[in-house]
């Protein structure tokens, strides 16, 4: 590999290789020793993953998300994973209305990064795949290996409106997806020039250059919790990024288990990732203080309502719904963390004993919330043996 990223000829990679292959385990942070990957996730939306009026709530702006992806790297944090998000929420605040585009996003981190992997996160529809290859290629020669793909399949429906695409049936969806990755890995691959024939991807006389960092490829991860989501991850993907189980941990690792027993099945292996949101105080009290402060006082109700009345969930079809609401309210579906730094260290080894391989946190303020949990739940994790103290 030169240094303008074009690749030698033996750097060139066969159209579909596996993370496990050992040119993908030289990519930098996401094969780390540590046994539990810590990212971050949403930090490009405003208001991140807490749907609050509280006024530290988080902007989404550039200079904040520079500053936290430095920060972050600095605590040995591996990834930064945004939101795909085209359109707000609603609500007071508009939750999630200021967004900022993830892939450009993730170019400009990395151009100022140099360990931390950054993720973009990609609804597959609304990209054309040739334009996607050369933009993941693209940052990925920025970062020197460090881009990660995040692929999703879209569910909010006004975004496919705005767009004035017509979503697809569920598992349509994924058929779409399966020809848009395959014909994106050929781009990625060694072939000078091809022809893509499918069922909804048609390209003609494909070339794509230059290819990724290093002769390897960008890890890619599915976010689903469906079936037909985690077969696609399975065939296509190092990992899978799950939904959480609240805190019910054989769940979780009987899930595991099965994705990881389909994929071998399949001659191939894959991670799992979740997600939470972290709240975390000196002691238990407090955090579930600011927690129903922030997160129940504070909630911005119209914002939480809309979401769920976009899955059709209301009180009407809905036992405990207010219950729901308060979940949504914090992270939409991931686990809610609270407590000390011995509860939330806790929390986070139970996930790596149940199987996953890391977790994508959110906190409502990341920045300010990132060294409390760097000076405190990071060594007791060390001490755990899920992570190692950053050299
Ligand atoms: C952990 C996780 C993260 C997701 N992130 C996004 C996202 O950033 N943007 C988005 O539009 N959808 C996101 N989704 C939704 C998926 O794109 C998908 O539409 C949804 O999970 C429904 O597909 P499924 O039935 O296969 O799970 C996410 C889903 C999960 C489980």
């Amino acid at each position: 590999m030169n240094s303008t990223g074009t690749p030698s000829a033996k750097a060139t990679i066969p159209n579909d290789v596996n993370a496990r292959a050992p040119h993908m385990r030289q990519r930098q942070a996401m094969y780390s020793n540590n046994k539990l990957k810590l990212g971050l996730f949403g930090a490009n939306c405003s208001s991140g993953r807490a749907i609050t009026r509280v006024p530290e709530r988080w902007t989404g702006s550039w200079e904040d998300s520079l500053a936290l992806a430095q920060a972050a790297e600095a605590a040995g944090i591996e990834f930064m994973l945004p939101i795909g998000r085209w359109k707000g929420y609603g609500g007071e605040t508009d939750y999630q209305g200021t967004t900022l585009e993830t892939l450009t996003w993730a170019a400009g981190l990395l151009a100022k990064t140099k360990k931390i992997t950054v993720f973009g996160t990609v609804h597959a529809p609304m990209f054309h795949p040739i334009i996607a290859a050369k933009e993941f290629v693209t940052c990925d020669l920025i970062g020197d290996g460090r881009f990660g793909l995040n692929i999703v399949v879209g569910w909010n429906q006004d975004e496919f409106e705005m767009f004035g695409i017509e979503q697809r049936d569920h598992d349509r969806r994924y058929d779409f997806a399966d020809e848009w990755i395959s014909s994106i890995k050929r781009m990625w691959g060694p072939e000078e020039q091809f022809d893509f024939s499918g069922d909804f991807v048609n390209l003609k006389d494909v070339r794509a250059k230059p290819k990724p960092f290093g002769g390897s490829r960008p890890m890619i991860m599915n976010a689903a919790v469906s079936d037909t989501g985690h077969e696609f991850a399975v065939k296509h993907c190092e990992a899978l990024f799950s939904s959480a189980t609240y805190g019910q941990f054989e769940q979780g690792a009987a899930h595991i288990r099965d994705v990881r027993a389909r994929a071998q099945a399949a001659g191939r292996e894959i991670d799992v990732y979740t997600t939470g949101v972290i709240t975390c105080r000196p002691t238990k009290a407090e955090a579930e203080e600011y927690y129903r402060h922030s997160i129940i006082e504070c909630a911005d109700w119209g914002a939480v309502d809309h979401i769920l009345s976009m899955r059709k969930l209301s009180a009407e079809n809905t036992p405990d719904f207010q219950k729901v609401r308060e979940r949504a309210a914090n992270g939409m579906g991931g686990l809610p963390i609270i407590g000390s730094p011995d509860d939330v260290a806790d929390v986070l080894k139970k996930l790596s004993d149940a199987g996953f391989t890391g977790i994508a946190m959110s906190f409502l303020n990341y920045a300010k919330e990132l060294p409390y949990f760097q000076q405190e739940v990071l060594p007791r994790l060390e001490r755990m043996g899920v992570r190692e103290a950053v050299r």
